[in-house]
């Protein structure tokens, strides 16, 4: 089966997971979307008030934000693939809990396992410490990262500021744009090293 049938598939079988609380607070599972063939893939935190009521991934505030960056390196979000590490809109927009983001970690591993991205892009503090643990943001953003992921082996990961975060922030808003123009260079390198 090509990518795209299985991560539907998988997508499918997502929107009906209610294996842990967050399901019983939220309108919908927030599985991801984008293309299954994506050479990148984003990662935010978890679904807000607008992925909540939508079923779609950063179609809020962040979103808009994020379509726009996408814009400045020639993408389009249909062309790469934009998930959360948690599907499922915790209340009131707090972090997930380590309970949460465990049982929801199954599914993100078999996206990233169906896509095979040559890049995964961290957006937030949150998502890079669940690839990245005991790193700090301020200093790992806008470096790309070698890393063995128990369950999808070695990946390459780019750890930006959160485009929420960033929104509001004149500097990190300069930082997280500068960062996020790297991405074609990085995704060149890793292509020329694979041949
Ligand atoms: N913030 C996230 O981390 N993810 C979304 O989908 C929207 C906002």
């Amino acid at each position: 089966m090509s990518k795209q049938p299985q991560l539907d598939q998988l997508n499918t079988q997502m929107s009906k997971c209610s294996n842990c609380a967050l399901r019983k607070s939220c309108t919908q599972v927030v599985p991801g979307e984008g293309s299954a063939n994506a050479e990148v893939m984003f990662i935010g935190e978890g679904p807000g008030a607008k992925e909540d009521e939508l079923g779609r991934p950063f179609v809020g505030a962040a979103g808009k934000f994020l379509d726009e960056m996408l814009g400045t390196i020639n993408l389009k979000r249909e062309g790469v693939y934009i998930a959360n590490v948690v599907k499922c809109r915790p209340p009131g927009n707090r972090d997930p809990l380590p309970e949460e983001v465990s049982s929801c970690w199954p599914w993100l591993l078999e996206q990233i396992k169906i896509i095979q991205p040559k890049l995964i892009v961290t957006l937030g503090r949150h998502s890079m410490e669940r690839f990245l643990p005991n790193q700090k943001i301020s200093q790992v953003h806008g470096k790309a990262m070698r890393r063995e992921i128990d369950g999808i082996g070695k990946q390459i990961f780019y750890t930006l500021y959160h485009p929420a975060a960033a929104l509001y922030n004149g500097s990190m808003r300069e930082v997280l744009i500068k960062d996020f123009k790297r991405i074609p260079k990085i995704i060149k390198k890793i292509k020329s090293e694979e041949n």
